[in-house]
């Protein structure tokens, strides 16, 4: 999608990046992360969910509708999910998904699914920082449309 965004725009864009947890390990992360005072930047709007499994691909592209510029999924890692299968079900549905974003001219990379254990405290705030500086490169999603 061309956003006609100019450099000084890509600096100063805050993107708003929604990202659903999985309770037993991404939320975890993330509030290890807190416990640790490690710093990761604000843009990450945590939803928690008992297992990514319950992410439907309408709720991705929701989020989408509803102003967010990015939209990640954390799950257990594969193997560990306390549903069985509920992860590799959201992965399935995170791909589906990106593909019919492409195929409307949105960039796939705005979606992205991540496997932690709730012991990675410092690898949610590593994953919190590599989608916002992604979505800052890429631009707001609709433009400037959402900030009127
Ligand atoms: Fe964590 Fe299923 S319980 S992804």
């Amino acid at each position: 999608m061309q956003n006609n965004v100019t450099p000084d725009e890509t600096e100063t864009f805050e993107p708003k990046i929604i990202a659903f947890c999985c309770h037993y390990c991404a939320f975890a992360a993330a509030d290890l992360a807190g416990t640790m005072r490690l710093q990761y930047p604000p843009n990450i709007h945590i939803i928690r969910l008992p297992c990514t499994g319950k992410v439907d691909a309408l709720y991705l592209l929701k989020a989408f509708e509803e102003g967010a510029d990015g939209v990640m999924v954390a799950g257990c890692e594969e193997g560990s999910c306390h549903f069985t299968n509920g992860n590799l079900r959201a992965k399935k549905r995170v791909h589906h998904v990106r593909d019919q974003l492409e195929q409307t001219g949105i960039e796939g990379e705005r979606l992205e699914m991540f496997n932690l254990s709730s012991a990675m405290g410092s690898r949610f705030a590593e994953i919190a920082h590599l989608m916002t500086d992604r979505i800052r490169k890429l631009g707001p999603l609709f433009g400037n449309e959402s900030a009127n």
